[in-house]
């Protein structure tokens, strides 16, 4: 037995270190990169190479955004996309904000029926394997929109690095081999996607092999000389209207001259005097995360704890009423009504807390709105320049290397994200997802989405630039890095490392990833009717990419400051990092 001497001298330097050390991590994270000029967080460290180079060089956030947009589409082929869609939020220096759609549209040949047998049956892998799952790819729009609007160098030298890396190949990491893990025989089913990514022998690729694209630097040297025109109206638009007609698909060259990026005014909230700005419909995601953050707004998490039972609750009943709404009522604003302004209203989020028992789980079916009939992958990337120009963005092919097809010639994947649709009312999708009529398909129409690249800045100047991949969780995944920060005082790299829970509305489970809540929690949390489920699948949990502004936490920026960008990628992505300058 310890003496009582002893043991009052371990509490006195207990006392003393914790007064006087400096503050170690929470969660036993390595330290965020720090840089005073630039930092680039993606899911591949050659695209966040590329990146810093494009800042180094004098361009701005919006240059190296579309630089890694194309660096990735080479270097991460699960998510990074020329094939795919996504969004790209942008905070300018001068505080001004916009956002750019540049999402899949569902072919004009599409039907809201389409992926249903004469019974009326969902026919399973219609909408997520081959043509007919594929939309209307927008990135190389979206991108060159953004370059040439806000962005200051050329094409060709934003492209340049992507084409080399295309034509000369790069050696895989371990980290880059575990995004082709399980995806073998999917990609054997295409013969051009299984030549790109499959070794010779039809084995996968293994660390140490070089990955060479050669059909892919071809598309993207044409589009370098031509713009948008070679993949919109040329070459690659033909290529793939043609393999998708061989292949049972309904894509046409009009779906291709047709497509528009669409420039919209993102969602915005304050969340205990931070501004919020994320993605407004077709995402789902910025009103959501908004909604989820007025209702906690009440709570005093801060004080509750991270991982407490009490936080846990608050934090899954908000998630809980605000997937309600996501799934019901959102969809294309040039379809369907919005109810933006009632999503972000505090006074709503006051109405869904006073229906919240602080002792006992809510009942989803009770949630259900009337008439409602019941029955990987994407990536994230955080910019910001030297002069505090800020760029998220968060692109997706939907699922892992998406349909699954390369349209002969072009190298190109292209996406399954007509999945995002509702199928059939009450069905649910890859993701889970129960939803209706609001995202029925329509020919021309945008799925509704859950990408939420987030911006937040505090008195006026950045703060935080966040996002992540992860499905219907990309929402909670945002959500939770936000609270992480701004709630439990965690630094840029812990919020994003931490483990994390998910409610989506339906199924009535609390999902939660391994060692997220410890086994008292989870009795605590049962016993309030909570059905709380381990959830080991780590690809959906997202891999989140920050950066923090002023120091590597709240504290720190409180205190007067430490690095200027803290960066942090999350130690979920095997190849991904945080370069700065
Ligand atoms: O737009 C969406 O919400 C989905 N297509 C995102 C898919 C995704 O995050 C897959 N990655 N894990």
């Amino acid at each position: 037995m310890r003496s009582p001497c002893l043991k009052s001298l371990s509490i006195t330097l207990i006392v003393a270190l914790s007064t006087f050390a400096p503050r170690q991590g929470l969660a036993a994270s390595p330290e965020p990169v720090k840089a005073e000029h630039g930092m680039v967080v993606t899911a591949q460290h050659l695209a966040s190479d590329i990146g810093v180079e494009v800042l180094k060089k004098g361009g701005n956030a919006i240059d190296a955004a579309v630089a890694v947009g194309y660096a990735l589409a080479v270097v991460y082929p699960t998510a990074g996309n020329i094939g795919g869609g996504g969004f790209m939020t942008i905070r300018f220096k001068d505080g001004k904000t916009t956002f750019l759609d540049f999402r899949e549209r569902a072919p004009l040949a599409a039907t809201k029926t389409m992926y249903l047998d004469d019974k009326g049956d969902l026919v399973k892998g219609l909408s997520t394997e081959g043509y007919l799952a594929v939309g209307v790819p927008g990135p190389v729009m979206g991108f060159e929109f953004a370059r040439s609007r806000y962005g200051t160098k050329p094409l060709k030298e934003l492209i340049d690095p992507a084409i080399e890396l295309a034509r000369e190949g790069f050696v895989l990491q371990q980290g880059d081999i575990e995004s082709f893990d399980g995806e073998t025989e999917r990609l054997a089913r295409d013969p051009a996607a299984a030549a790109i990514f499959l070794k010779p022998d039809g084995k996968p690729f293994a660390a140490g092999d070089r990955l060479v694209q050669t059909d892919l630097a071809a598309s993207l040297s044409s589009i370098a000389e031509k713009g948008t025109d070679a993949f919109y109206k040329g070459a690659i638009a033909d290529a793939i209207v043609k393999a998708s007609a061989d292949k049972g698909g309904i894509l046409a060259k009009e779906d291709f001259e047709r497509y528009q990026v669409r420039e919209l005014e993102p969602v915005k909230c304050n969340y205990r005097g931070y501004d919020i700005v994320s993605s407004p419909p077709p995402s789902s995601g910025g009103l959501i995360i908004c909604e989820i953050l007025n209702i906690l707004e009440g709570y005093p998490l801060s004080y509750l704890g991270y991982g407490s039972a009490e936080t846990v609750h608050a934090m899954i009943e908000a998630m809980r009423h605000a997937y309600v709404d996501r799934n019901t009522a959102l969809g294309d604003p040039a379809f369907v009504e919005n109810p933006v302004a009632k999503l972000v209203d505090k006074s709503y989020a006051k109405e869904i807390r006073a229906k919240i028992d602080p002792f006992k789980a809510g009942v989803s079916q009770e949630l259900m709105p009337a008439g409602f009939t019941e029955s990987k992958e994407t990536t994230h990337y955080s910019i910001i320049d030297d002069e505090g120009n800020a760029v998220a963005v968060t692109y997706t092919l939907n699922g892992s290397f998406g349909a699954g097809v390369v349209a002969p010639g072009t190298g190109i994947l292209l996406n399954n994200e007509m999945d995002d649709f509702t199928a059939k009312p009450g069905t649910p999708n890859l993701y889970g997802l129960v939803q209706g009529e609001a995202n029925a398909i329509e020919p021309g129409k945008t799925p509704l989405s859950s990408m939420s690249p987030t911006i937040i800045s505090r008195d006026g100047k950045p703060f935080m630039v966040i996002g992540s991949p992860g499905g219907a969780r990309i929402i909670t995944i945002t959500l939770e890095a936000i609270i992480n920060v701004i709630d439990h005082g965690m630094n840029i790299q812990e919020a994003v490392d931490a483990p994390r829970v998910h409610h989506q509305w339906l199924p009535d489970k609390v999902f939660m990833e391994p060692y997220a809540l410890s086994p008292d929690t989870r009795k605590l949390l049962s016993a309030m009717g909570h059905d709380v489920q381990v959830d080991e699948n780590w690809m959906i949990w997202g891999q989140a990419a920050g950066i923090l502004v002023g120091g590597e936490n709240v504290a720190e920026i409180e205190a007067g400051g430490g690095a200027r960008y803290n960066g942090a990628v999350d130690s979920r992505i095997g190849a991904g990092a945080a370069r700065g300058y």
